[in-house]
């Protein structure tokens, strides 16, 4: 028998009405029944946050860990270490920092994702909160919901995404995806910054040019969309500094993680102006408290903000894949086969991946 502990989103009311909510506490991955028929015991939680809760109590004797980055429950280097029985995690949706990759390695953890699962729901929102900026439409929807009529109000920030500079940082799965979608927008150049660059004929079909410097790629761009994971490598790397770098008025899209950000230099870049909007629903820590300034934060007109909580990826579409990827490495498991490498983020001891960071 296998123990398997799941930190999953509430669902309540609405996980009640919708069953294709399937990754909610209630409706569990759709694996309870499955697991159950296996003689496996299955837990599954919302309660994440410090000592006391249900997951530090049940992770001490787990075997499996599933989260979704959604609602995660942060693995760290302490959690493990008193997670004297955890041999996989998996992550139900794509995106595994929420674990302490380096302290899984040491103890030979494997820690796999349900990989493209939910890459085209992330490259649809990322395109949406392109136009969503740069139309400026939250402070028109808005205008008009609290009973005003001010054309010009709304106009004097809103422009076409035709001739922009369009640039992803992470051109894998999510960022190739982001650029496809671009292209019939006739941006005036789609760029892309990542160690690992496109085949020439991935390139080609979509029109991109590969800057290999932060800074000349930053200061290019109109728009940056940010599609990487996070790591050690891109903990933070906007910054102050590389702010800086970009041009006055430029607009930033980040659905791939909070921390890639910091959430300081983000909110005085947007209310000084020189960032003119900023729009995502990733952040640190999930659920974002109450003070975290990307909730309130406005640009010099008061708009330019366009947050929300973590969803892109968990559309119902995407749920149904995730969902069905974590039953499949669960089989392997179980049947101890080797996992699809494409899901695998570490497994014997090292990184089966080359998306977190670059290493020997
Ligand atoms: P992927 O592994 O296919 O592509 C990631 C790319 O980023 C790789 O090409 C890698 O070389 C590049 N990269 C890594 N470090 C870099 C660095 N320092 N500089 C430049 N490029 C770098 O991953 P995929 O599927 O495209 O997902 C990317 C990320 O998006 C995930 O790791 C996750 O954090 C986030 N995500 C967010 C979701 C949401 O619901 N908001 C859902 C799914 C993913």
């Amino acid at each position: 028998m296998v123990k398997v502990l799941a930190v999953l989103y509430r669902g309540g009311k609405y996980a009640e009405k919708q069953p294709k909510l399937l990754g909610t506490v209630e409706n569990k991955l759709g694996l309870e029944q499955w697991l159950a028929q296996q003689g496996h015991e299955l837990i599954v939680t919302d309660d994440k946050e410090g000592p006391d809760s249900e997951f530090q109590k049940h992770i001490v004797d787990a075997e499996v860990l599933i989260t979704t980055p959604f609602h995660p429950g942060y693995a760290t280097r302490e959690v493990i270490a008193k997670a004297n029985n955890l041999k996989a995690c998996i992550t139900a949706g794509v995106g595994s920092d929420h674990i302490d990759l380096d302290a899984a390695n040491e103890r030979s953890i494997l820690v796999a994702e349900v990989s493209g699962s939910n890459v085209v729901s992330v490259a649809e929102h990322v395109v949406m909160m392109i136009l969503t900026l740069v139309r400026n439409y939250m402070p028109a929807n808005q205008q008009v919901s609290s009973g005003g009529w001010d054309v010009a109000e709304i106009a004097q920030d809103a422009y076409d995404l035709e001739n922009k500079v369009v640039g992803t940082l992470g051109a894998g799965r999510i960022g190739y995806r982001v650029l496809q979608r671009l292209k019939p927008f006739d941006c005036k150049e789609l760029l892309y910054y990542d160690y690992q660059p496109l085949k020439p004929e991935l390139e080609a079909a979509v029109g991109a040019r590969r800057v290999t410097e932060l800074k000349e790629f930053l200061s290019q761009l109109d728009i940056l969309t940010l599609n990487c994971p996070l790591h050690e490598g891109t903990l933070g790397i906007l910054n102050k500094e590389t702010l800086s770098y970009m041009k006055k008025g430029a607009w930033i899209v980040n659905t791939a993680r909070g921390a890639l950000a910091v959430k300081e230099d983000i909110a005085a870049a947007l209310e000084s102006g020189h960032i003119w909007g900023y729009a995502g629903d990733v952040w640190f820590p999930q659920p974002a408290p109450l003070d975290h300034p990307w909730r309130t934060m406005k640009n010099p007109h008061g708009g330019g903000q366009g947050m929300t909580a973590h969803y892109s990826g968990t559309t119902l579409d995407a749920q149904g894949r995730y969902a069905a990827g974590t039953k499949s490495i669960l089989e392997k498991y179980f049947a101890g086969q080797q996992q699809d490498p494409a899901n695998v983020i570490c497994v014997g001891g090292s990184y089966g991946t080359k998306a977190y960071g670059e290493r020997k």
